[in-house]
């Protein structure tokens, strides 16, 4: 069985996945409007993979007694438009490190729930979160090293396109 704490903080974090796979979907389609190709279909993808995260979530949770639920709330995503793809990777990258020291809070209460299953389930966040960081970090250095240059950017979005192909996020 989980504590109540635990409980209640798996769930907090399934409802974050869920308002992740929201926010990269949402970014998707805004850089799909603009006409970028490859990084709107990374996106799309990685909205996919979010959902994923959750519902890893809502079964464990279940698995061990709890109730995996979303708390039905509409989603707080602030919708707004980016100046730019590099304002879109950098507002990511700064979610996807507030997403990583909210795992790390879960690590440290399972531990002092005493909780090692709950705590051995987190490792796989806890690897997730180091290459999503290392990801989106090495895409935003990439579009710091493009600058303003137009036609570079273009030939960017098409190694993006490549890189969903060949990649598996
Ligand atoms: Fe599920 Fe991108 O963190």
């Amino acid at each position: 069985m989980l504590s109540e704490k635990i409980e209640k903080g798996l769930t907090k974090q399934l409802n974050r996945e869920s308002e992740s796979s929201q926010l990269y979907l949402y970014m998707a389609s805004w850089v799909e409007r603009k006409g970028y190709e490859g990084i709107c279909e990374f996106l799309y993808d990685h909205s996919n993979e979010e959902r994923i995260h959750m519902l890893k979530l809502i079964r464990y949770i279940n698995k061990r007694g709890g109730s995996g639920i979303l708390n039905g709330r509409e989603t707080i995503i602030n919708i707004t438009t980016y100046v730019s793809i590099k304002e879109l990777f950098m507002k990511l990258f700064e979610h996807e490190q507030k997403i990583s020291r909210e795992i790390n809070f879960l690590v440290e209460i399972s531990l002092q729930e005493k909780d090692y299953f709950t705590y051995n389930f987190l490792q796989w966040y806890v690897e997730e979160q180091i290459e999503e960081e290392a990801l989106i970090k090495m895409i935003l250095d990439k579009i710091k090293l493009i600058g303003s240059d137009k036609g570079s950017l273009y030939f960017f979005d098409k190694d993006m396109k490549n890189f969903h192909k060949t990649k598996k996020f």
